[in-house]
This record gives C-alpha cells, structure tokens and sequence, in this order.
C-alpha cells in the first residue's frame, strides 16, 4: 500500500484521529475542502440526533506547512463535541461505573461477538468503536486523498440509487456534473424528483414503526486514467481493492462494480462493452459502460462505478428480542439514539475509500516524492498511451 491510513478514537470518547502517510510533497491542501466532506457525511435524510450536535472540526496536526503537504504523513484531530456529555462514561482513567453500560446487545451489531471476544460484559466498549462514527476520521483521510486525485483530473462523486423496495436510480455518465452539483443539503444524492418521493416515503415509512430501512449507493470516478490496478496478482485487481474497501464500510453487506449483479442476469452479447477508436482525441473507448469502467482488474478509461448496498440498520427503536450478557434472561434489544438509514452519509464514506484505493494506486503507477515528479510521470504515460 503506497497511500495509508490509521484512524484511532471511540464514538462518545474526546476526539477521532487520523494519520495518512504516502502523500508527495508539494500537493495543495485545501482545510475547507475537507471541512465541506464532513459536512457532508453528516447530511442526508433519515439521519438521526447526533449529527445535530455534532459540526465536526478538523485540525492539522502535522504533515503540512503553508498549506502544502511536505511528504511526512499528515495527522488530523477531529473533536467529538458530544463527549461534554460522555465525560465520565468515557473517563480515560479511574474505575468503571454502570452508567450506559450495554448488556443487552443489539441483533446485527458487534455487540455480542466483540463482548465474546474481547472479553467484557459492557458492550460499550465495542460498540464505542464499532460505531460508524470512525468514518468521520475515513472521510477526512478521503478528503485528502480525492484532493491528490483532483490534481491528476479524478473527479468522485456519489449517488443515492434506492431506499427499501425501490428499484433504483441510475444517473448517466453524462450528468456526472449535475450530481457533483447537487446542494450539500440536498436529502438524497438523486436527480430524480420521483424517485426522491419515492425514497423520502421509504423512510418516513420505516420510521413510524420504529424500524429502520436498507437501501443502496453508488460512488462515481471520472477520468480515471487507464491501467490502474493490474490482473497478475488476486490482491492487484482494482476491483478486488475497491470492493474490500467498499464493503468495509459499517453496515455495507454487498458491492458491486457496474452491471455486475444485472449481469449475472444476462447473456454475454447483451452485457459487454464493444470497443471503439473514436472520439475528437481519437482514442479506444466503449459507446457503453456496463462494465463500470473496469476489465481484468485494471481501469479501462471509463467511468468507474462501484455500488454498495446497505442492511437495514441494527439499531430498532422497537428493539429486536436479545438476551442480557450477565443475567441471560431474555431482554429487549439495547438502544442508543440511531438513524433510519444513513444512505446519503454512507455515499460520502463511500466516496472517501474509493478515493484512497484510486490514490494509492495511482502513486503505484506514477508515484514519485513531489507532486511535480508525480505529475512528470503521469504525463510522460499519457504521452505513450496516446502514441498507442
Ligand atoms: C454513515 C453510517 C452511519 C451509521 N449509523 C448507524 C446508526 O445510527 N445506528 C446503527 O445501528 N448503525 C449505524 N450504522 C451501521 C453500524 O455501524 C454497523 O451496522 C455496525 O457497526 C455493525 O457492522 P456491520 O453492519 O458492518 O456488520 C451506520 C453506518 C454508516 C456507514
């Protein structure tokens, strides 16, 4: 991995870290920029009470100086502004209490499992890490990384693509622009107002029965320059990368890339892509992406689309039947103030890892130690493929 990340921090503890090592030196560091991706992983409909009082202030602690990256890993401090009212459940030192102690893990979360194996009857001490809060910390290493990629032409974005039953929104390549547009408020990453009825209603609908709802989201990349990633190695292929990355955020049970799940529906002649030399810049492209702008592992100079798809959330107001650690008399399911479904948050978060794996795999192929020898690499490439 030439590009890392390390976060650190609890939920309700004092603060999130992050430290991202592998950036040149010499990349433009724009706070406001990161500030801007926080906020929006806080928004979207069917959010719940935290993010209220949560506004998320990030600061450098290292790794910058007059706004530049100086090529030593960066270090960020995001504060948790709601640990004013955790101050003693999450004391640092001194001796445990019982106030919001959680024995009564909830179905679906790493409550049971983490208490197991980790040895502890409070599951507070999992769930605390455990909580999607630590994507606050993922998103501003993101930040960073979308930042090194802006400088190479990679643009990302997201969409919302469904909530519950709805079949799903796909925006076209084509308005790409018109989704990086989309106010910071807006209540779903969708340019459909139907299908935004459509979602808001899903919500509403699992919220008054006290129930939460899944739904799925899709990250965008444009410009991706071809040959990122490779198909030697299983731990190469850029799909396998993104996938992991993907699928490691907190509640995502499926990713795809492309078409992939519609065309395991399909014959081959009616999936594919047919190539073409074309184009005003006279180059190989494809007249349609349902590859998801990725074949054998590699970018192939398309849009690259990757989607995750989100469980319902494990947090039920009306609580699921569990059992208590300690008693193990049978109990209602713990509940901590929760959101119906986060789906706007997790396309950011999204939006975050795949910004990591593309960076990283960019330094793998144009890496250099300033941002000037990157750039040296990455045209002299281009030069070539152009000479193809
Ligand atoms: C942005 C975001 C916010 C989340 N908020 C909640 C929440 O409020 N309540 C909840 O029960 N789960 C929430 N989750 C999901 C849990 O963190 C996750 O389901 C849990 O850690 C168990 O992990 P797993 O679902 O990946 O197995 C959220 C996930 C994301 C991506």
């Amino acid at each position: 991995m030439l590009l890392r990340f390390l976060t650190a921090g609890e939920s309700h503890g004092p603060a999130l870290t992050v430290i991202v090592e592998g950036l040149p030196a010499g990349l433009a560091i724009d706070m406001a920029g990161v500030q801007q991706d926080l906020l929006r992983r806080r928004g979207g409909y069917g959010r719940g009470g935290r993010m209220k009082i949560e506004s998320d202030p990030v600061e450098v602690l290292g790794g910058v100086r007059f706004g530049k990256t100086l090529g030593s890993p960066v270090s960020m401090v995001i504060r948790n502004l709601d640990h004013a009212n955790w101050t003693s459940v999450m004391a640092v030192d001194g001796e445990p209490t019982e106030e919001r102690q959680v024995t009564s893990p909830r179905p679906g979360h790493a409550d049971l499992a983490g208490a197991q194996k980790y040895g502890t009857y409070d599951a507070r001490d999992i769930l605390e890490r455990s909580s999607a809060r630590e994507t606050a910390a993922r998103t501003a290493a993101g930040s960073l990384a979308r930042q090194f990629l802006a400088a190479l032409g990679v643009r990302i974005t997201s969409a919302t693509v469904s909530v519950g039953e709805d079949l799903g929104c796909i925006v076209p390549d084509e308005r790409f622009d018109d989704l990086l547009a989309l106010p910071d408020d807006a209540p779903f990453r969708c340019l459909d107002g139907g299908c935004v009825e459509r979602m808001t209603a899903g919500v509403e609908q699992a919220r008054s029965n006290g129930d939460s709802v899944g739904g799925s989201f899709q990250i965008l990349a444009r410009s991706v320059p071809v040959g990122l990633g490779s198909h030697v190695h299983w731990d190469r292929k850029l799909d396998g990368m993104l996938g992991q990355a993907v699928m490691s955020i907190p509640a995502v049970k499926a990713v795809s890339i492309g078409d992939g799940v519609e065309g395991s529906f399909r014959q081959g002649s009616r999936h594919h892509d047919p190539i073409d030399y074309s184009g005003e810049d006279r180059r190989f492209q494809r007249p349609t992406n349902r590859a998801g702008g990725i074949e054998g592992g590699m970018s192939n100079g398309e849009m690259i689309r990757v989607t995750g798809y989100l469980k319902p959330l494990s947090t039920l107001p009306k609580p699921l039947p569990s059992t208590d650690l300690v008693s193990k008399e049978r109990s209602g399911a713990a509940v901590e103030r929760t959101d119906t479904i986060p789906i706007v948050a997790a396309g950011v978060v999204g939006e975050a890892m795949v910004a990591l794996v593309l960076a990283g795999e960019c330094l793998r192929k144009f890496g250099g130690d300033s941002m000037a020898e990157v750039g040296r690499n990455l045209a002299s490439y281009q030069a070539a493929l152009k000479a193809f």
